[in-house]
């Protein structure tokens, strides 16, 4: 058996160092909930590879579905009609307020299709739209476009030129929104929850008044589901929390339930923007990946796992908020929407907790300095809950 001293070997000398140290275990498999290191340990997962494993691990029909699309065919090209491809465009069109749909390999690669799509809109209509306004501290990838959006100096300083045109304002300030709006503003992106940087929630007065705002001015509203999208809210999709129709949605992460695919959702007059040439992708939307988001869509459905993360999203919160009462100088503030939850720890000891859990073998992650983010599979039950909830208070106390 290879020991994990010569993996974290293997990986110093030969893959890129944009990880650093990571935590100090190697998974070799697992089954809901649960991940088996190569140590012989059991791990709890309530993080979801970062909110990506919705139906936990090996989920038997998913696994079928996966094992009979491998038998069949992995890739075509997007020269020929697919099959799954366009059913799964219909499912995730007849659960939303979009009209057409668009796949792509990941929750960047979704981002810039949208702001792609928001742009070529401004640019047929020749309105002279180019520019993009989202907001601090958000997180909408890693390509240089997406960094261009994403509100943090550390992930945008080494990339300087980025592209032109994107500027930042601070969320939940419809003030600060309206007077950076110039006619030259093309779309304005946001996540409804910022995931990445502590699970900090738009109000939803402000979310009302930045539809209204892009309705006015010709404005696109797209909306960043890449974290909050499929179930993870309590909602298939967070803009349905709001009650808001945004004109293009991006999601990936878990619609894929860990392989790789991403969509743009929008809606048809948007949408029609894209003529053929305009955009496209090798892999995107292929059989076998979307093959994976349909056999999600079918199982969120059979197992009502849309409900099950508001039940026990509701659940979760209110043992949280429990235990935040017992311990008030420890945790700061409970966020907790559906199965997206940021608890948030006095700074002093937020390191000591994170690495606690990790040692107690519970995978969660440290986001925005001081806040345990938690995006468990969405199969999770009150036993598991309640796992975590004990081992917190053990380590609080
Ligand atoms: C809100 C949001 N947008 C975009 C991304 C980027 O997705 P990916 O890493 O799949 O490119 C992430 C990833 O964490 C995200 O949380």
């Amino acid at each position: 058996m290879v020991m994990l001293k010569d993996i974290i070997e293997t990986d110093k000398k030969y893959y890129m160092n944009t990880f650093g140290d990571r935590l100090p275990v190697c998974f070799t498999h697992g089954k809901g909930l649960e991940l088996f290191s190569d140590g012989g340990k059991t791990y709890y997962d309530f993080l979801g590879g970062i909110a990506v494993s919705a139906l936990g691990h090996s989920h038997p029909e998913f696994i079928s579905a996966l094992k009979n699309q491998l038998d069949k065919v992995l890739h075509t090209s997007s020269l020929y009609y697919i099959e799954n491809q366009a059913k799964l465009a219909k499912e995730l069109v007849e659960a939303t307020c979009a009209d057409k749909a668009f796949f792509c390999n990941s929750g960047a690669e979704a981002n810039e299709g949208a702001l792609k799509l928001a742009k070529i809109y401004h640019y047929k209509k020749g309105d002279g739209k180019t520019e993009v306004i989202s907001l601090s501290r958000s997180f909408h990838g890693r390509t240089i476009a997406t960094v261009a959006a994403t509100g943090q100096e550390k992930y945008q300083k080494p990339y300087r030129e980025l592209t032109n045109g994107f500027m930042q304002v601070e969320p939940n300030d419809f003030e600060a929104l309206q007077s950076a709006v110039t006619d030259k503003t093309a779309a304005i992106l946001l996540e409804l929850i910022q995931g990445e940087s502590g699970v900090h929630p738009m109000d939803k007065e402000y979310v009302r008044k930045v539809r209204e705002l892009c309705a006015d001015k010709d404005i696109v509203m797209i909306v960043d589901e890449v974290q909050t999208g499929m179930g993870r809210c309590g909602y298939l999709f967070a803009h349905q929390m709001y009650g808001v129709e945004p004109d293009i949605f991006t999601c990936a992460k878990a619609l894929g339930g860990g392989i790789p695919i991403g969509a743009v959702c929008a809606k048809e007059n948007i949408a029609k923007a894209f003529s053929p040439g305009d955009h496209g992708t090798t892999f995107g939307g292929n059989p076998f990946a979307t093959a994976a988001g349909l056999a999600v869509m079918k199982i969120f459905k059979e197992e009502r796992l849309v409900e099950n993360s508001r039940s026990i999203g509701e659940y979760f919160k209110d043992k949280l908020n429990n235990i935040a009462a017992k311990y008030p100088s420890k945790i700061k503030d409970i966020r907790a929407y559906g199965l997206l939850i940021g608890i948030e720890l006095d700074e002093g000891i937020a390191k000591d907790v994170f690495k606690a859990l990790f040692d107690n073998n519970i995978l969660t992650s440290l986001c925005g300095g001081n806040t345990i983010r938690l995006a468990p599979p969405l199969i999770i039950g009150k036993e598991d809950v309640d796992l975590f909830i004990n081992t917190m208070d053990k380590i609080l106390e």
